[in-house]
């Protein structure tokens, strides 16, 4: 698994095995970095078998982020100590697990937050950036124009959102106690490579279920046109190793695309890419095939703090990001 020697230390990444996990992998490993991915969960085959021959060194740890001597070990699992910390392992609730096991997502999302920022601490590492989540903002007033980190009041609904909003202020209470540098990049809905069902996100992106349709030939039914912020997790990922990169932006930022787009028009850019493939909304009555989980209007991240901060920019428009995931399903 190892293949050769960074120049720059580690990065930890818990929750590696999930969505945003993999796709950071991916863009360290390919920038020639040495990624540490822990998780609970095994590495599927399938994302081993896409990272292991990208040019970086992938160090694999299993473990839960609420056991310091798991954190312990996959700290210290390179044989170098890591620069930085991606603490992505959380638990995406949806509303019946909000109903049956709201434990396991306040501890997940708030014990396991705190357990990794006293590891970062006892290691002596000194940069921790934690993704927090545009479901932080909750559902927007109508007319609200843009989500701004500032001025923008925080109105989580869900217990996800509410979690993560908290575990944001704890850490971000925490680090200026410690003097530790920490970055809270509130991401705003992502799509793209290396979704898929790692058990703890309970509904797959509308984009990703449009995708699968398209795939397969078959027409998508949609109930929902409201327009929403999504962001490409290509996008995400730069922006994460960008902020890896810069201890010098602190705080909370938005990481989105800036704009909104809705599954209409993304059927429309898949469109190009499956000749044939067709989507409509549904008649009354008639069942959707993709499914929406924040029914509401989201207004667009402001991204300019962001920006300011990093040299990072999002790239991709829903048309290069069809092309791309298109390409990246073929192997390529
Ligand atoms: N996917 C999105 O649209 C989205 C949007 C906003 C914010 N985020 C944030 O991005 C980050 C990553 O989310 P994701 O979409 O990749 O989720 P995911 O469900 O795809 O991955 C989460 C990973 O965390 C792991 N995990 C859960 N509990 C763990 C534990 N106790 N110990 C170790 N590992 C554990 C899971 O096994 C899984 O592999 C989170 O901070 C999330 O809040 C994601």
């Amino acid at each position: 698994m190892i293949r050769c020697g960074m120049s720059q230390n580690p990065i930890l990444i818990t929750g590696a095995a999930g969505f945003v996990g993999l796709a950071t992998t991916e863009a360290l490993l390919t920038a020639g970095r040495t990624v540490i991915a822990f998780d609970r969960q095994p590495l599927p085959a399938w994302a081993l078998a896409r990272l292991q021959p990208l040019p970086g060194r992938l160090v694999v740890a299993q473990g839960d982020v609420r056991e310091a001597g798991d954190l312990d070990a996959a700290f210290t699992a390179a044989g170098t100590m890591p620069g930085a910390v991606l603490h992505t392992a959380v638990i995406t609730a949806g509303e019946a697990r909000e109903r049956t096991d709201p434990a396991s997502i306040v501890s997940v999302n708030m014990m396991g937050a705190l357990a990794v920022f006293e590891a970062v601490r006892r290691h002596g590492v000194k940069r921790l950036v934690a993704p927090s989540s545009i479901a932080t903002y909750g559902q927007s007033p109508e007319g609200e124009p843009v989500l701004d980190e500032v001025a923008t009041p925080a109105r989580p609904q869900g217990l996800y959102g509410i979690t993560k909003l908290a575990a944001e202020q704890m850490m971000l209470r925490l680090a200026a106690l410690h003097g530790l540098s920490f970055a809270a990049p509130r991401l705003g809905g992502v799509y793209g490579p290396w979704e898929w069902a790692t058990g703890v996100r309970d509904t797959l992106s509308p984009f990703m279920q449009a995708y699968e349709k398209a795939e397969k030939g078959q027409e998508v039914l949609t109930d929902w046109s409201a327009p929403a912020e999504h962001v490409y997790v290509r996008d995400v990922a730069s922006g994460l190793a960008a902020l890896l990169d810069t201890p010098s932006a602190q705080g909370v930022f938005n990481l989105g695309s800036g704009v909104q787009s809705t599954v209409g028009e993304w059927c429309d850019a898949l469109a190009k890419q499956f000749p044939g493939f067709s989507w409509r909304m549904t008649s009354p009555g008639e069942a959707p095939n993709v499914t929406v989980h924040a029914r509401f209007t989201r207004p667009p991240m402001n991204i300019a703090r962001l920006k300011a901060a990093t040299s990072w920019a999002p790239r991709f428009s829903l048309a290069a990001a069809a092309a791309d995931y298109a390409e990246w399903q073929k192997g390529g």
